[in-house]
Formats: structure tokens, sequence, C-alpha cells
């Protein structure tokens, strides 16, 4: 699936002000082509993602998935949000065969097969409750996944992973990726998860978030993390927010 984004504003209301939060944002995501988002906290990533997903509404502007205008969610389109937000009242296993409309087998089926891939099969009978914080994020990405989805929206999935499940969960993305097809669009506060995973990495401003730049990682550069390719684009990145040389001292970059 394709998406387009022409023009777009918004703006939040608080208490009658208007907080501008998402400043002419242009951004073409070619079908199948794997984009990542990083950027300030506060900058407007979720809301963007929530938009496209059209879970939140568009000041100005538009956004466009396969030339359409998005009204609404739709089950094409699937996101896995910053928390996980897993169902309390439901069983790991229900929870991932959630959004599936097909038989009760099939959906079970379905399900297994995606707590598999995420590394939770002994917990599928589980309740959310009982999963540490990033088990329950592995159970969400088995949930944004098990529709099949045509376009998949990540918000910082492996956020509250330790740094090997990480890694683990990035190559097994990548994978899913190239199997399947989808458009992915993974916004993360990890750069060198956003050079690994990205074939084009936008970075974005500050509150009210613009973008920066649209860097294209050259195939092969973000699969060896030890370059000096690596590092070059990872030192590109990092001048965008730490600008000045003296933040850039004190983080030693
Ligand atoms: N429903 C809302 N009402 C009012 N303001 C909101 C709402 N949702 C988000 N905001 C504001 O919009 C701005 C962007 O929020 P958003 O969650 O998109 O940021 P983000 O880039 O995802 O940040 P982080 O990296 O911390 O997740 C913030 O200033 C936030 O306070
Ligand atoms: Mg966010």
């Amino acid at each position: 699936m394709s998406v387009a984004i022409r023009n777009l504003n918004k703006r939040f209301f608080v208490d009658g002000n208007a907080i501008p939060v998402l400043n002419n944002i242009n951004l073409e995501v070619r079908q199948g082509e794997f984009i990542t988002i990083v950027g300030q906290s506060g900058c407007g990533k979720s809301t963007l993602l929530k938009m496209i997903a059209g879970l939140e509404s568009i000041t100005e502007g538009e956004i466009l998935r396969n030339g359409k205008p998005v009204t609404a969610p739709g089950t094409d389109c699937g996101m896995v949000f910053q928390d996980h937000r897993l169902l309390p009242w439901l069983r790991v296993k229900r929870n991932v065969g959630f959004g599936l409309r097909c038989s009760k087998a099939e959906r079970e089926h379905i399900a297994a097969q995606h707590l598999q891939l995420v590394g939770l099969s002994d917990f599928a009978n589980a309740w959310p409750h009982q999963l540490s914080g990033g088990m329950a994020q592995r159970a969400a990405i088995a949930r944004g996944l098990a529709t099949n989805p045509a376009l998949l929206l990540l918000d910082e999935p492996f956020g509250a992973l330790d740094a090997l499940t990480r890694i683990q969960l990035q190559r097994e993305v990548l994978r899913i990726w190239h199997a399947s097809g989808a458009t992915m669009v993974l916004v993360t506060h990890d750069i060198d998860e956003a050079i690994f995973l990205g074939e084009r990495v936008v970075v974005m401003s500050a509150r009210p978030g613009e973008i920066s730049e649209v860097i294209p990682i050259p195939p092969g550069v973000g699969a060896d993390r030890g370059s000096l390719d690596f590092a070059r684009y990872k030192d590109r990145i990092l001048k965008y927010f730490f600008a000045d040389e003296k933040s850039r001292e004190e983080y030693n970059i």
C-alpha cells in the first residue's frame, strides 16, 4: 500500500488554545517501502501515525492510502501502539486473534503462528497482566501482524525490550517485511534501529514537528552496524538532535 501525505498540519485544541503539533508534512511512501521516523519526544510522531491509521483527525492537508483519502481505520492497515494496548479481559491468544474475521479454528491457528513468531507460544493462555512489559509488547506486535495488513504502522514497538530481544525482533520484522511485501512505517527513538530497518529515515524537528530531512539509506549500509558507512549516517542524523558543539561534547558524539 502506498501512502501520500500532502501539506499536512495538525493542531490540538487545549482549553481553547490551538497547539501546533505538525507543520507542513509532505511525504510519499512507496508500496512495499520500509520507512523509519526519528524525532524528539513530543514532535508529533505518534500523532502522525494515528492520522495515517485514520484514528486521529487531520487539521489541514490530506493523507491518501493507495490514492484514497483516509477517513476511518481499516483492516488493511495495522498499528502497533507505543503502549501495547492489550485488552486485559482477553487471554493473550485472543488478543492476538482479535482483529481477525474468520472461523474460530483459523483464528486460533493464526494466533498460534504469530505467537510463535514472537516467542510467546508458552504464554498463549496467559492474561496480559501476567506478562512482562517486553512480552506484552511482543504480543502487540503479533497482533499487529496477524491480520497480514498491507500497511503496518509501528510506534516504538521495541521500546520496552532489552537490547538482545530488540535486535532479534528487528531481524524478525525485516524478515516479515521481505516475506509479506507490506509497507512499513516505524517510529523509533533509536537511531541505529532507524538505519538498520529503514530504506529511508525521516528526521523530524522538535514540536511543531516538521520534516528536517529524508535520508535514503543505500542497500547494505543498514545491515552492518559496525561499518564506517553506518557510523556516518548515524552521525548525520545525530547532528539534527545535537546541533551545537557544546551538546555534542556533552553527549560525547
Ligand atoms: N489528544 C491530545 N490532545 C492534546 N494534545 C495532544 C494530544 N495528543 C498529543 N498531544 C500533544 O501533541 C504533541 C505530540 O504528541 P505525540 O504523542 O504525537 O508525540 P511523539 O513525537 O510521539 O512523542 P514521544 O516520542 O514522546 O512518543 C505533544 O505536545 C502532546 O502533548
Ligand atoms: Mg509517541
